[in-house]
Protein backbone atom coordinates (compact mmCIF):
# COMPACT_ATOMS: atom_id res chain seq x y z
CA UNK A 1 0.00 0.00 0.00
CA UNK A 2 1.24 3.36 -0.93
CA UNK A 3 0.24 6.38 2.26
CA UNK A 4 -1.87 8.17 0.80
CA UNK A 5 -3.75 4.42 0.60
CA UNK A 6 -2.82 4.31 4.54
CA UNK A 7 -4.60 7.03 5.49
CA UNK A 8 -7.45 6.17 3.19
CA UNK A 9 -7.21 2.39 4.72
CA UNK A 10 -6.96 4.44 8.11
CA UNK A 11 -9.74 6.52 7.69
CA UNK A 12 -12.22 4.53 6.25
CA UNK A 13 -11.52 2.34 9.58
CA UNK A 14 -11.94 5.48 11.70
CA UNK A 15 -15.03 6.20 10.66
CA UNK A 16 -16.44 2.88 11.02
CA UNK A 17 -15.62 2.81 14.52
CA UNK A 18 -16.19 6.31 15.48
CA UNK A 19 -20.09 6.18 15.56
CA UNK A 20 -20.24 3.35 17.48
CA UNK A 21 -18.38 4.64 20.85
CA UNK A 22 -20.29 5.59 23.61
CA UNK A 23 -18.24 7.33 26.31
CA UNK A 24 -15.92 9.25 26.96
CA UNK A 25 -12.74 7.20 28.17
CA UNK A 26 -13.33 4.73 25.12
CA UNK A 27 -13.15 8.02 22.41
CA UNK A 28 -9.84 9.13 24.26
CA UNK A 29 -8.41 6.23 23.50
CA UNK A 30 -9.00 6.02 19.97
CA UNK A 31 -8.02 9.42 19.85
CA UNK A 32 -4.56 8.84 20.91
CA UNK A 33 -4.62 5.63 19.08
CA UNK A 34 -4.99 7.66 15.62
CA UNK A 35 -3.82 10.47 16.02
CA UNK A 36 -1.58 10.41 19.45
CA UNK A 37 2.38 11.00 19.21
CA UNK A 38 2.41 7.05 19.42
CA UNK A 39 -0.57 6.35 16.62
CA UNK A 40 -1.03 5.03 13.33
CA UNK A 41 -1.00 8.27 11.56
CA UNK A 42 2.07 8.86 13.13
CA UNK A 43 3.24 5.64 11.80
CA UNK A 44 2.18 6.35 8.56
CA UNK A 45 3.84 9.34 7.91
CA UNK A 46 7.71 8.21 9.62
CA UNK A 47 7.35 6.73 5.84
CA UNK A 48 7.42 10.43 4.48
CA UNK A 49 11.35 10.46 4.30
CA UNK A 50 11.20 8.07 1.40
CA UNK A 51 9.36 10.01 -0.29
CA UNK A 52 10.22 12.65 -3.40
CA UNK A 53 10.20 16.25 -2.66
CA UNK A 54 7.30 16.47 -4.54
CA UNK A 55 5.09 13.72 -3.34
CA UNK A 56 6.03 15.16 0.73
CA UNK A 57 3.77 18.35 0.59
CA UNK A 58 1.26 16.23 -1.22
CA UNK A 59 0.85 13.61 1.56
CA UNK A 60 1.70 16.20 3.87
CA UNK A 61 -1.65 18.10 2.82
CA UNK A 62 -3.89 14.59 2.69
CA UNK A 63 -2.52 13.94 6.30
CA UNK A 64 -3.54 17.29 7.64
CA UNK A 65 -6.63 16.87 5.94
CA UNK A 66 -7.41 13.91 7.78
CA UNK A 67 -6.42 15.03 11.12
CA UNK A 68 -8.83 18.32 10.81
CA UNK A 69 -11.92 15.89 9.92
CA UNK A 70 -11.40 13.36 12.82
CA UNK A 71 -10.58 15.92 15.21
CA UNK A 72 -13.96 17.59 13.87
CA UNK A 73 -15.69 14.24 14.83
CA UNK A 74 -14.20 13.57 17.85
CA UNK A 75 -15.45 16.77 19.16
CA UNK A 76 -18.87 16.29 17.79
CA UNK A 77 -18.73 12.82 19.65
CA UNK A 78 -17.49 14.11 22.93
CA UNK A 79 -20.01 16.76 22.94
CA UNK A 80 -22.81 14.37 22.22
CA UNK A 81 -21.71 11.70 25.26
CA UNK A 82 -21.75 14.74 27.68
CA UNK A 83 -25.51 15.35 26.66
CA UNK A 84 -26.14 11.85 26.78
CA UNK A 85 -24.55 11.64 30.31
CA UNK A 86 -26.83 14.71 31.22
CA UNK A 87 -30.22 13.24 29.84
CA UNK A 88 -29.56 10.08 31.64
CA UNK A 89 -28.70 12.09 34.88
CA UNK A 90 -32.15 13.82 34.37
CA UNK A 91 -34.03 11.15 33.84
CA UNK A 92 -32.98 9.45 37.03
CA UNK A 93 -33.40 12.57 39.00
CA UNK A 94 -37.17 13.53 38.08
CA UNK A 95 -39.20 14.69 40.41
CA UNK A 96 -42.63 13.41 40.56
CA UNK A 97 -44.92 16.50 40.76
CA UNK A 98 -48.17 14.60 42.05
CA UNK A 99 -46.62 13.24 45.45
CA UNK A 100 -47.53 15.05 48.40
CA UNK A 101 -45.44 18.13 50.08
CA UNK A 102 -43.90 18.27 53.33
CA UNK A 103 -46.16 21.19 54.95
CA UNK A 104 -43.95 24.19 56.37
CA UNK A 105 -45.84 25.69 59.62
CA UNK A 106 -46.05 29.25 59.01
CA UNK A 107 -45.57 31.54 62.02
CA UNK A 108 -47.62 34.79 62.62
CA UNK A 109 -47.02 38.01 64.52
CA UNK A 110 -48.22 38.22 67.87
CA UNK A 111 -51.08 39.64 68.70
CA UNK A 112 -49.70 42.49 70.12
CA UNK A 113 -47.59 43.54 67.12
CA UNK A 114 -50.44 43.59 65.01
CA UNK A 115 -52.29 45.66 67.27
CA UNK A 116 -49.22 48.04 67.29
CA UNK A 117 -49.39 48.06 63.68
CA UNK A 118 -53.21 48.54 63.70
CA UNK A 119 -52.64 51.58 65.64
CA UNK A 120 -49.75 52.59 63.92
CA UNK A 121 -51.81 52.47 60.26
CA UNK A 122 -54.49 55.06 62.12
CA UNK A 123 -51.74 57.59 63.47
CA UNK A 124 -49.57 57.82 60.18
CA UNK A 125 -52.99 58.40 58.03
CA UNK A 126 -53.62 61.34 60.39
CA UNK A 127 -49.81 62.59 59.69
CA UNK A 128 -48.53 61.47 63.19
CA UNK A 129 -44.76 60.34 63.63
CA UNK A 130 -43.89 56.74 65.58
CA UNK A 131 -40.87 57.16 67.94
CA UNK A 132 -39.05 54.88 69.69
CA UNK A 133 -38.23 55.25 73.58
CA UNK A 134 -35.78 53.84 75.94
CA UNK A 135 -36.83 50.91 78.11
CA UNK A 136 -34.12 51.21 80.23
CA UNK A 137 -35.06 55.20 81.36
CA UNK A 138 -33.66 57.81 84.14
CA UNK A 139 -35.65 58.66 86.98
CA UNK A 140 -35.55 62.05 85.81
CA UNK A 141 -37.31 61.43 82.49
CA UNK A 142 -39.50 58.92 84.07
CA UNK A 143 -40.92 60.48 87.05
CA UNK A 144 -39.54 64.46 86.75
CA UNK A 145 -40.21 65.49 83.65
CA UNK A 146 -43.48 63.89 83.88
CA UNK A 147 -44.37 66.58 86.51
CA UNK A 148 -43.41 63.17 89.55
CA UNK A 149 -40.63 65.04 91.64
CA UNK A 150 -38.69 62.73 94.05
CA UNK A 151 -41.50 63.20 96.85
CA UNK A 152 -44.38 62.60 94.95
CA UNK A 153 -47.44 60.70 95.71
CA UNK A 154 -48.24 59.33 92.86
CA UNK A 155 -45.02 57.57 92.34
CA UNK A 156 -46.09 54.89 94.71
CA UNK A 157 -48.58 53.73 91.90
CA UNK A 158 -45.78 53.01 89.77
CA UNK A 159 -43.02 50.60 91.42
CA UNK A 160 -40.39 49.27 89.15
CA UNK A 161 -37.31 47.61 88.90
CA UNK A 162 -34.60 50.22 89.49
CA UNK A 163 -30.66 49.25 88.21
CA UNK A 164 -28.98 52.08 90.21
CA UNK A 165 -31.48 55.11 91.92
CA UNK A 166 -31.52 57.01 88.89
CA UNK A 167 -31.83 54.97 86.28
CA UNK A 168 -34.91 52.21 86.10
CA UNK A 169 -37.44 50.31 83.74
CA UNK A 170 -39.89 52.95 82.70
CA UNK A 171 -42.64 52.33 83.96
CA UNK A 172 -44.82 54.00 81.23
CA UNK A 173 -44.19 55.46 77.51
CA UNK A 174 -44.62 58.90 79.12
CA UNK A 175 -41.00 59.67 79.01
CA UNK A 176 -41.14 58.87 75.22
CA UNK A 177 -43.20 62.84 75.33
CA UNK A 178 -40.46 64.80 77.28
CA UNK A 179 -37.77 63.16 74.80
CA UNK A 180 -39.55 64.31 71.74
CA UNK A 181 -40.39 67.66 72.80
CA UNK A 182 -36.55 67.99 73.90
CA UNK A 183 -35.42 67.34 70.27
CA UNK A 184 -38.66 68.76 68.13
CA UNK A 185 -37.76 72.14 66.46
CA UNK A 186 -41.07 73.71 66.75
CA UNK A 187 -40.34 76.07 63.82
CA UNK A 188 -40.90 73.32 61.11
CA UNK A 189 -44.27 72.73 62.19
CA UNK A 190 -46.26 70.96 65.37
CA UNK A 191 -45.16 67.84 66.93
CA UNK A 192 -47.47 64.90 66.68
CA UNK A 193 -46.63 61.51 67.68
CA UNK A 194 -47.25 58.54 68.72
CA UNK A 195 -44.72 55.82 70.45
CA UNK A 196 -45.29 52.17 71.27
CA UNK A 197 -43.41 50.12 73.54
CA UNK A 198 -43.04 47.85 76.34
CA UNK A 199 -43.24 48.98 80.20
CA UNK A 200 -42.45 47.65 83.84
CA UNK A 201 -43.93 47.59 86.69
CA UNK A 202 -43.08 45.96 90.65
CA UNK A 203 -46.66 43.85 90.33
CA UNK A 204 -47.39 40.58 91.30
CA UNK A 205 -48.45 38.45 88.29
CA UNK A 206 -51.82 37.33 88.20
CA UNK A 207 -54.95 37.06 85.49
CA UNK A 208 -54.43 40.96 85.22
CA UNK A 209 -51.68 41.91 86.29
CA UNK A 210 -47.77 41.70 84.62
CA UNK A 211 -44.80 43.10 85.69
CA UNK A 212 -44.32 43.57 82.02
CA UNK A 213 -46.91 44.98 79.64
CA UNK A 214 -47.11 47.58 76.49
CA UNK A 215 -48.51 50.94 76.12
CA UNK A 216 -48.87 53.31 73.31
CA UNK A 217 -48.19 56.80 74.38
CA UNK A 218 -49.68 59.84 72.01
CA UNK A 219 -49.01 63.56 71.99
CA UNK A 220 -49.51 66.45 70.07
CA UNK A 221 -47.95 69.93 70.70
CA UNK A 222 -49.06 72.88 68.61
CA UNK A 223 -50.28 76.53 68.98
CA UNK A 224 -54.31 76.12 70.05
CA UNK A 225 -54.77 72.73 70.78
CA UNK A 226 -57.93 72.11 72.52
CA UNK A 227 -59.44 69.61 74.16
CA UNK A 228 -61.99 69.15 71.52
CA UNK A 229 -58.98 68.08 69.24
CA UNK A 230 -57.98 65.12 71.38
CA UNK A 231 -61.68 64.29 71.53
CA UNK A 232 -61.99 64.14 68.17
CA UNK A 233 -58.44 61.83 67.67
CA UNK A 234 -59.76 59.51 70.06
CA UNK A 235 -63.23 59.29 68.61
CA UNK A 236 -61.40 58.52 64.87
CA UNK A 237 -59.06 55.88 66.98
CA UNK A 238 -62.13 54.62 68.60
CA UNK A 239 -63.93 54.02 65.46
CA UNK A 240 -62.02 52.77 63.22
CA UNK A 241 -60.68 49.88 66.21
CA UNK A 242 -63.78 49.10 67.35
CA UNK A 243 -66.29 49.95 64.69
CA UNK A 244 -67.71 52.78 63.37
CA UNK A 245 -70.75 52.83 66.17
CA UNK A 246 -69.07 53.27 68.77
CA UNK A 247 -69.23 56.65 71.06
CA UNK A 248 -66.52 57.85 73.30
CA UNK A 249 -67.01 59.35 76.72
CA UNK A 250 -63.95 61.40 78.85
CA UNK A 251 -64.42 61.50 82.60
CA UNK A 252 -62.72 63.32 84.94
CA UNK A 253 -59.41 61.80 85.96
CA UNK A 254 -55.59 62.29 87.77
CA UNK A 255 -52.43 61.98 85.78
CA UNK A 256 -49.84 64.57 87.39
CA UNK A 257 -48.55 65.34 83.81
CA UNK A 258 -51.83 66.61 82.66
CA UNK A 259 -54.10 69.14 83.64
CA UNK A 260 -57.39 68.71 83.13
CA UNK A 261 -56.78 65.26 83.01
CA UNK A 262 -59.65 62.03 81.28
CA UNK A 263 -60.06 58.44 81.39
CA UNK A 264 -61.66 57.73 78.01
CA UNK A 265 -64.42 54.86 77.81
CA UNK A 266 -65.87 53.80 74.93
CA UNK A 267 -69.60 52.67 74.27
CA UNK A 268 -69.65 48.55 74.68
CA UNK A 269 -68.55 46.63 71.28
CA UNK A 270 -70.67 43.58 72.29
CA UNK A 271 -73.52 45.15 74.05
CA UNK A 272 -73.62 48.58 72.33
CA UNK A 273 -74.68 49.76 75.20
CA UNK A 274 -77.27 47.90 77.17
CA UNK A 275 -74.94 46.21 80.05
CA UNK A 276 -73.22 42.68 79.31
CA UNK A 277 -70.23 41.01 81.13
CA UNK A 278 -67.69 42.52 79.28
CA UNK A 279 -69.20 46.36 80.13
CA UNK A 280 -69.72 44.49 83.75
CA UNK A 281 -73.07 46.28 83.50
CA UNK A 282 -72.29 49.64 83.06
CA UNK A 283 -72.64 49.65 78.92
CA UNK A 284 -69.16 51.47 78.97
CA UNK A 285 -65.88 50.45 78.71
CA UNK A 286 -62.46 52.56 79.85
CA UNK A 287 -60.21 52.19 77.64
CA UNK A 288 -57.24 54.93 78.10
CA UNK A 289 -55.92 57.75 80.09
CA UNK A 290 -55.64 61.05 78.66
CA UNK A 291 -55.22 64.73 78.92
CA UNK A 292 -54.01 68.54 78.35
CA UNK A 293 -50.50 68.55 78.49
CA UNK A 294 -49.24 70.00 82.22
CA UNK A 295 -47.88 73.08 81.37
CA UNK A 296 -45.00 72.25 83.70
CA UNK A 297 -44.31 69.57 81.27
CA UNK A 298 -44.68 71.84 78.22
CA UNK A 299 -41.84 74.13 80.28
CA UNK A 300 -39.68 71.84 81.15
CA UNK A 301 -38.59 71.33 77.65
CA UNK A 302 -38.49 74.93 77.01
CA UNK A 303 -41.63 75.47 75.53
CA UNK A 304 -43.66 78.70 76.10
CA UNK A 305 -46.89 77.15 77.82
CA UNK A 306 -48.88 80.85 76.93
CA UNK A 307 -47.82 80.37 73.32
CA UNK A 308 -48.02 76.45 73.15
CA UNK A 309 -50.52 73.48 74.18
CA UNK A 310 -50.76 69.97 73.71
CA UNK A 311 -52.86 66.55 74.21
CA UNK A 312 -51.40 63.28 75.26
CA UNK A 313 -53.13 60.05 75.71
CA UNK A 314 -51.82 56.36 76.83
CA UNK A 315 -53.21 53.27 76.43
CA UNK A 316 -52.73 49.99 77.31
CA UNK A 317 -52.40 47.58 74.38
CA UNK A 318 -52.88 44.01 76.41
CA UNK A 319 -56.02 45.80 77.93
CA UNK A 320 -57.14 46.46 74.44
CA UNK A 321 -56.75 43.08 73.04
CA UNK A 322 -57.98 41.41 75.95
CA UNK A 323 -61.44 43.12 75.75
CA UNK A 324 -61.25 43.27 72.22
CA UNK A 325 -60.71 38.98 71.66
CA UNK A 326 -62.61 37.86 74.71
CA UNK A 327 -59.09 37.13 76.37
CA UNK A 328 -58.93 36.79 80.05
CA UNK A 329 -55.54 36.10 81.46
CA UNK A 330 -53.40 38.52 80.72
CA UNK A 331 -50.10 35.67 80.94
CA UNK A 332 -51.10 34.10 77.86
CA UNK A 333 -49.86 36.92 75.75
CA UNK A 334 -45.98 36.07 76.82
CA UNK A 335 -46.55 32.01 77.42
CA UNK A 336 -45.13 31.86 73.63
CA UNK A 337 -48.49 28.71 73.71
CA UNK A 338 -48.63 28.33 69.65
CA UNK A 339 -52.76 27.41 70.78
CA UNK A 340 -52.72 31.46 71.84
CA UNK A 341 -50.79 32.46 68.74
CA UNK A 342 -52.73 30.41 66.15
CA UNK A 343 -56.25 31.86 66.86
CA UNK A 344 -54.78 35.01 65.09
CA UNK A 345 -53.63 34.18 62.04
N1 LIG B 1 -48.72 57.16 81.66
C1 LIG B 1 -50.04 56.80 82.15
C2 LIG B 1 -49.97 55.44 82.84
O1 LIG B 1 -49.10 54.69 82.57
C3 LIG B 1 -51.03 56.73 81.04
C4 LIG B 1 -51.32 58.07 80.50
C5 LIG B 1 -52.35 58.83 81.02
C6 LIG B 1 -50.56 58.63 79.51
C7 LIG B 1 -52.65 60.09 80.55
C8 LIG B 1 -50.84 59.90 79.02
C9 LIG B 1 -51.89 60.62 79.57
O2 LIG B 1 -50.13 60.46 78.06
O3 LIG B 1 -52.17 61.85 79.10
O4 LIG B 1 -50.81 55.16 83.63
Amino acid sequence: MTLQEKIADLRTRALETLPKIADEKTLNDFRISVLGKKGELTDILKGMKDLSNEERPKLGALANEFRDEITGLLECKKSEIEAAIIAKKLENETLDVTLPGKKVAKGNRHILTQTTEEIEDIFLGMGYQIVDGYEVETDYYNFERMNLPKDHPARDMQDTFYITSDILLRTHTSPVQARTMDAHDFTKGPLKMISPGRVYRRDTDDATHSHQFHQIEGLVVDNNIAMSDLKGTLDTLVKKMFGAERKIRLRPSYFPFTEPSVEADISCFKCGGKGCNVCKMTGWIEVLGAGMVHPNVLEMAGIDSTKYSGFAFGLGQERIAMLRYGINDIRGFYLGDTRMSEQFK
